[in-house]
């Protein structure tokens, strides 16, 4: 029997059975990608999606909110419970609105923020230029050492000389353990709010495989699409630290939230986050915490043994990345196609220093939450490793123009060769293979 959705737009339905057989087949290797949970799914394609609900619990402005007010208290105190805060706001639509209300519930337009910068391994809502939180304030940025390390010693030199409002500790593509502590001390030293964008390791604090931010930063943001392995969707959190600073500082929080930034919550989301927060606080969500990690370590460990550079030479998250400039300058783009078709996703990505530009950067980022949630294990990781090495051995014979009218058609001559290039279809075939024995949670 036909589903209501293959029924009245078959389009719509086989794109999604199309997606559906692609992640059957590859692995899913972007870091800041998941596979939720049938129940995650259940709550997000639910009824609540119909319903306006402005305002919160309690302080509506709309009616026939009973119900929802419950959901929305529920996923409230199941992230008061799972992190350890007195205070959550489940309502942002996803990350980058949930950093942005940070900015406008502790800044005036103007204020200095500071964050790390983006072709470093930081996200653009923290203070690129690009992005209004580095156009709305004046946005100091910070950077990693040539080893790949947060320079500590220029974040505090830069605190010290432009006195931030707002300093973020948290990253998109950085490998190692966040500095927390270090940069509380600085925060406090300048009297900055220091917030914790934990987005990517979310689910990795959660389950215990990375310190948390709670003991140090006032403010905590996180998606909880990432690790949380949840919906997409965003939590704003004040810890008891942030409330010493400033008691009003959740109603601050609240007010730039709705009405600041956003109209009505999206509820079936909302539901779904309480159901992810759930499963985070099962037993069982320690162990794969625990297992992207020791999976992330035994994959870098496999690539570097054959030969590929690393930033910082190596991982303690779940998250790497793989430096391609000893085969040239701009090759992420290649790698990341080349693997796309050999069935592994991946995103290119800048390194710290990069020589090309962030839309043909030289590396590329990778992780093991995903796979990690279909049950794959150390073994498995060496199998991953040894199919990017031989991949990435087919890349290197192709290089990055110099003239940039011709990289659209050079790169989509590559991506031919790749296609029927047989390395490449004899890994695909490999992974398809291996894929059978770990089926996705839905
Ligand atoms: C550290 C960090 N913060 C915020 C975001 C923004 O999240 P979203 O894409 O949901 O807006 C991301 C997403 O990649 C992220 O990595």
């Amino acid at each position: 029997m036909k589903t209501p959705l293959q029924a009245s737009d078959p389009k719509v339905y086989e794109l999604i059975e199309a997606e559906l057989q692609r992640r059957k087949k590859g692995l899913e290797m972007i870091p800041s990608e998941n596979h939720t949970s049938p129940a995650v799914l259940e709550a997000l394609g639910s009824i609540l999606t119909d319903k306006y609900s402005e305002g919160y619990p309690s302080r509506r402005y709309y009616g026939g909110n009973e119900f929802i007010d419950k959901v929305e208290n529920l996923a409230i105190e199941r992230a008061k419970q799972a992190f350890g805060v007195p205070y959550a706001n489940v309502q942002p639509y996803s990350g980058s609105p949930a950093n942005l209300a940070v900015h406008v519930a502790v800044c005036k337009p103007g204020d200095v923020v500071m964050g790390l910068d983006l072709t470093h391994g930081g996200h653009l809502t923290h203070g690129s230029k690009v992005s209004v939180t580095g156009q709305y304030y004046k946005s100091v940025q910070y950077h990693v050492t040539p080893e790949g390390r947060i320079d500590i010693e220029e974040v505090r030199r830069l605190a010290t000389e432009h006195n931030p409002r707002l300093l973020w500790v948290g990253y998109t593509a950085y490998p190692r353990e966040f500095p927390f502590e270090e940069f509380s001390k600085i925060a406090d030293g300048v009297g900055a709010y220091l917030a914790a964008d934990i987005s990517h390791i979310a689910g990795l604090v959660l389950g215990g495989s990375h310190a948390s931010p709670v003991p140090f930063a006032h403010i905590v943001t996180t998606t909880t699409h990432k690790t949380l392995r949840g919906p997409r969707g965003a939590i704003v959190m004040v810890t008891e630290k942030g409330l010493k600073k400033n008691p009003e500082l959740g109603e601050k929080i609240d007010k730039a939230i709705f009405p600041g930034l956003q109209g009505g919550p999206h509820n079936h989301q909302t539901a779904a986050i309480a159901v992810a927060l759930a499963e985070a606080m099962k037993p069982e969500f320690k162990d794969y915490a625990y297992q992207v990690v020791s999976n992330a370590k035994a994959l870098a460990q496999g690539l570097m043994e054959n030969g590929l550079k690393l930033v910082s030479n190596g991982t303690d998250t779940h998250l790497m990345l793989i430096d391609l400039t000893p085969y040239g300058k701009g090759m992420g783009v290649f790698a990341e196609k080349a693997l796309d078709l050999a069935g592994i996703t991946l995103n290119k990505n800048t390194i710290p220093g990069d020589p090309s530009s962030p839309f043909y950067p030289s590396g590329i980022r990778l992780g093991t939450p995903a796979i990690t949630t279909r049950g794959m294990k150390e073994k498995e990781m060496d199998m991953v490793a040894s199919w990017i090495i031989q991949v990435i051995g087919e890349i290197k014979a192709y290089q990055l123009p110099e003239s940039k009218d011709e990289r659209k058609p050079y790169i989509a001559s590559f991506e031919k060769d790749m296609a029927k290039n047989p390395a490449v279809l004899k890994v695909r075939g490999e992974i398809e293979k291996l894929c059978e024995g770990f089926p996705l949670p839905y």
